[in-house]
């Protein structure tokens, strides 16, 4: 059976890594989180001194990044882990610091081409399905099945401040809706590969779906795909 390469991009906050693992997971499929690559670089930037007043030493980390090496594995329990330079940071990149720092160094444009070769190398035999901002429109413009993924801002906010809620933080709901409208600008409208949606791209709303009547379409589009009804 065809191994598709499957695109998913979309807003922040619209659950497309839970959406992506999720479906990589039901096909047998390798899971990329690309978004976790630029964490990586940011770690490296902030653990090498390489960030200051929200400046980064691009000239030394243009020397450094060909060294860098990123890589997968999965834990006992199935969950994927990103390694830097062989030691797994999953925990250290998903920190607050890490998160400020990732806007910058992923608008670098000699990072991102560093990442996007990779991103490439690791997906290009197919039965793949990798997540980001610019998957369909950059790194994998000829992707079997591309889903762009959005949801009302407010509909977004609802449910991180549930989530934080249930964790214990709440925020204020009004501070999270003005951050999610934030980030969404930001993404659009930064300079190298803004977010948009890829022009073959399908969009998914989820913000009136169940998990499972999600679930359930994505099935049906990548049906769709590999029996050639589309
Ligand atoms: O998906 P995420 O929040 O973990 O992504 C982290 C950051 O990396 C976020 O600022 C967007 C950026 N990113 C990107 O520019 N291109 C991608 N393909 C994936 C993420």
């Amino acid at each position: 059976m065809k191994k598709l390469i499957i695109a998913i991009d979309g807003f922040s906050s619209c659950g497309k890594s839970t959406m992506a693992k999720a479906l990589a997971k039901k096909l047998g499929y390798t899971y990329i989180d690309s978004g976790a690559m630029y964490r990586a670089v940011s770690l490296y930037c902030l653990q090498n001194g390489l960030i200051s007043q929200g400046k980064v030493d691009e000239t030394t980390l243009k020397d450094r990044i060909g060294a860098l090496t990123i890589t997968f594995e999965t834990d006992a329990d199935g969950f994927p882990q990103t390694l830097l330079n062989g030691v797994n940071v999953e925990q250290l990149i998903r920190s607050l610091e890490v998160s400020n720092a990732v806007s910058i160094v992923s608008a670098i444009p000699f990072v991102r081409e560093a990442m996007v070769d990779l991103q490439r190398k690791t997906g290009e035999h197919g039965g793949v399905v990798m997540d980001g901002r610019d998957i369909g429109t950059v790194v994998f413009p000829n992707a079997d099945l591309k889903i762009f993924v959005t949801a009302d801002a407010t509909v977004r906010a609802k449910r991180r401040y549930d989530e934080l809620v249930e964790k214990g933080h709440p925020e204020p709901y009004e501070l999270i809706v003005r951050n999610i409208e934030l980030r969404d600008r930001l993404d659009q409208t930064r300079e190298v590969s803004p977010l948009r949606k890829a022009g073959d791209a399908i969009v998914l709303d989820n913000g009136l779906l169940s998990i499972e009547e999600q679930d359930a379409w994505l099935m049906e589009q990548v049906n769709n795909k590999i029996h050639g009804a589309s």
